[in-house]
């Protein structure tokens, strides 16, 4: 069964297009490369023995993504993550973000309409819940007032999909809100490429144990958490991978219980910015550099997911450990040193 899946070169894509091969999909790739490198193919080959049919253009140009589906009415499905996701630069550039991130989904969603496509999964984020006060946080807890445009963009495609599915019975659709994934494939093949300085912890924990970066800045010590750092739901990418093929499945056979369905993914475990660098430390063999700062204006103080309604529905639950997750990035980290 054909799959389409946009943005999978990127870091999430490109390892849920393992996973789909894995489970005998045949994943057809569409991505512009804004933020992601043509090697990635060969990545995905040398894990799966397969290379993806791929195509190179912006979702956002209707007419390029017109013709893709005249040429492919056998696709049965897509999988959307082509998004532009730097939290900070959405600030500084929103209609950049609310461009490429909804304009990308409305001709997705048109695209569907016409070529009579039926399935749909949406790449959310745990940053529609906002600065929570409710922990962990379900699927029914409160969409709070986006904390950058970057985190609208992800609540408007929601509410986009929602009202969609209301008018629409034979759409389906799923959205997944992502906690924060982190690792890479254990082959290291495939992993996270961060295009210039990263803006997320783990790939700066890993730069800075190779010697790119001179330290670690913790971003802020006196939130009100058990050792003052911020605290996450860090989840294996490879884990969550798997969730969009779970996710995938019950689209397909139908097994959904509405036409528009929205699930956590993380771990359900909250870990603090010290307890990453320990993690890492463990891994590494290394004793990691890094000085506290100040916090970072839009951080929540800490988030985790409550993962029952997702281990019950979908049956799906993180495999990985940290330090497993962890060991992974430091892997990935190390090959992409032995390859400059
Ligand atoms: P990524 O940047 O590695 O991958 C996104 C891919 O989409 C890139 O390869 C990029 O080149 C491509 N792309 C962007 N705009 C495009 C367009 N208009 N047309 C064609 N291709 C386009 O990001 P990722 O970490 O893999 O994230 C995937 C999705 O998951 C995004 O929607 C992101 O917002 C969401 N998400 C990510 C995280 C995270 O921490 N990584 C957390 C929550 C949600
Ligand atoms: N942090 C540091 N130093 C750094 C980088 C991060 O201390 O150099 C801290 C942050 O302050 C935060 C934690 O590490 O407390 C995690 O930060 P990330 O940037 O890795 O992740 P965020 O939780 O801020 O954001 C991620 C994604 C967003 C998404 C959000 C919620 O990057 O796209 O999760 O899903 F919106």
């Amino acid at each position: 069964m054909k799959v389409l899946v946009t943005g999978g070169t990127g870091y999430i894509g490109s390892h849920t297009v393992v996973e789909l091969i894995e489970q005998g999909y045949e994943p057809v790739i569409i991505d512009n490369l804004s933020n992601s490198k043509i090697k990635v193919l060969d990545g995905i080959k040398a894990i799966s023995d397969i290379k993806p049919r791929f195509e190179k253009f912006d979702i956002c140009d209707i007419e390029s993504l017109d013709k893709f589906f005249e040429n492919n009415r056998d696709i049965k499905a897509i999988i959307h993550f082509a998004a532009f996701k730097a939290v900070g630069e959405s600030v500084e550039k929103p209609l950049l973000y609310y461009y490429n991130n909804l304009v990308s989904l409305m001709n997705l969603l048109r695209a569907m309409k016409k070529y009579n496509i039926a399935n749909i999964i949406f790449s959310s984020s745990c940053t529609v819940y906002g600065d929570t006060e409710e922990l962990p946080v379900t699927e029914n807890s409160p969409v709070l007032p986006a904390q950058s445009p970057y985190g609208n963009t992800k609540q408007i495609a929601e509410e986009i999909l929602s009202d969609h599915a209301a008018s629409h019975k034979d759409f389906n659709s799923i959205s997944l809100r992502y906690f924060n994934p982190i690792g890479a494939h254990p082959s290291a093949h495939i992993g996270e490429l961060p295009i210039g300085e990263p803006e997320n912890l783990v790939p700066y924990i890993t730069q800075t144990g190779i010697g790119i970066r001179k330290e670690l800045q913790v971003f802020g010590n006196n939130y009100n958490t058990p050792d003052g750092t911020a605290i996450r739901d860090y989840l294996h990418v490879v884990d969550l991978a798997k969730a969009h093929v779970v996710a995938l499945k019950r689209l397909i056979d139908r097994s959904n219980k509405r036409n528009y369905e929205v699930f956590n993914l993380g771990t359900g475990k909250g870990v603090s910015v010290l307890e990453m660098i320990e993690s890492f430390n463990r891994v590494s063999g290394l004793s990691l550099n890094y000085k506290i700062v100040d916090r970072r204006p839009g951080d929540v103080e800490k988030i985790w997911a409550d993962t029952s309604y997702s281990a019950k529905e979908l049956r799906w639950e993180t495999e990985s450990s940290l330090d497993e997750a962890i060991k992974t990035a430091w892997d990935w980290e190390k090959r992409l040193a032995k390859e400059k």
